[in-house]
């Protein structure tokens, strides 16, 4: 089976990108054709500053491989060392209706809040599908906030194989249910737009500042406390097996819990949980050369795969005039 998915290197990646998609990611890569990439042209929807976007990149470069991604169980590059995708974005946009495109919550949420939104915004969905119908992408692993667009994926491949004939694979969304929305310190999605997310490679300080900043609610020490939509509860449960869960939930309805010793211990579990990557990571930074090379050699496999899509979409749409 293909796996595909990208993230975009538009921030710090956090504990809600790890379990929604990295981490899923990195586990198909033993038994399926893995692709994976780097998205910064879509990241140039959000970020306008070039040093951070470069800087932001070979970050989240250096996140992936220290987390497990082996470059020789799959294929890793940066979106744009394959700029075979602007092209298909091209292509697919004629067979994108204006309707599809107004209905995504990524543009109407710009424009309800009265932030103007750009042409890139109004447009991201097209160059998603692009991404992912180069490269034959059968299953995409995501959270859930990306659902609609994998449903305009799939909508731009049946219209255009409809209209052009049998050109490309039709993706499936892979969403798993109990990480599918990983909620941030405020209880909003954790988000790298919202500055309420756990960093995977926080500093020590920082990373406790966070985690005593998670809001709880104001039941006193001497009762249960609540587990439904508990937002302590729900990341601590992420770093726990379901024994794990269980003992967890017993100790939140035992009358006594304090959130504050909660919040200490889970600091320790997830400066614990990461400490074996954020070692390799730091080896990663310094060993700039090795991960540039592997991008790049990433990038000539993915070109290859890629030109033999492009190739079809073009016939099949006609720009070939000289056959
Ligand atoms: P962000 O919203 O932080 O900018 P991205 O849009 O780059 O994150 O998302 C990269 C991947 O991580 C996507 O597959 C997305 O669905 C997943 N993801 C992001 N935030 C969460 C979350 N809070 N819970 C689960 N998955 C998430
Ligand atoms: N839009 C996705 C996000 O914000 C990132 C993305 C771009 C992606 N291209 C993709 C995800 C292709 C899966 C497949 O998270």
């Amino acid at each position: 089976m293909r796996v595909l998915s990208g993230i975009q290197p538009s921030g710090n990646l956090h504990i809600g990108n790890y379990f929604g998609m990295m981490k899923r990611m990195i586990e198909y890569q033993e038994n399926n054709e893995l692709f994976c990439f780097l998205v910064n042209y879509h990241a140039l929807t959000s970020v306008f500053d070039g040093d951070a976007l470069r800087q932001r990149t070979f970050e989240a470069a250096c996140d992936f491989l220290a987390l497990g991604l082996d470059p020789n169980k799959s294929v890793f590059w940066v979106q744009s060392d394959v700029p075979e995708v602007t092209e298909l974005t091209w292509l697919l946009s004629n067979v994108t209706g204006m309707g599809l495109l107004e209905r995504c919550h990524s543009y109407k949420d710009k424009m309800a809040k009265g932030i103007p939104a750009s042409h890139g915004l109004f447009s991201y969905p097209v160059l998603m599908a692009a991404d992912i119908l180069l490269f034959g992408g059968e299953k995409v692993p995501v959270g859930k906030d990306q659902k609609q667009h994998l449903e305009v994926a799939r909508d731009i491949a049946l219209r255009f194989n409809h209209t052009y004939g049998e050109t490309f694979v039709i993706p499936e969304p892979d969403i798993a249910e109990d990480v599918a929305m990983v909620p941030g310190i405020d209880g909003q999605k954790m988000s790298k737009s919202y500055d309420n997310t756990i960093e995977i490679f926080a500093d020590e300080k920082s990373l406790r500042e966070k985690i005593m900043r998670i809001k709880t609610d104001s039941t006193p020490v001497d009762q249960p406390k609540p587990i439904e939509d508990n937002i302590l509860f729900d990341i601590y449960c992420l770093f726990l097996d379901q024994k794990g869960r269980e003992d967890l939930k017993d100790r939140f309805l035992t009358p006594g819990l304090k959130y504050g010793e909660v919040k200490k211990e889970l600091f320790a579990v997830i400066w614990e949980y990461f400490a074996p990557y954020r070692q390799k990571r730091e080896q990663l930074v310094k060993d700039r050369a090795t991960v540039l090379e592997v991008l790049r050699q990433g990038a000539q496999k993915a070109r290859q795969v890629a030109a033999v899509y492009l190739e079809k979409a073009r016939h099949n749409v006609g720009l070939d005039y000289w056959n």
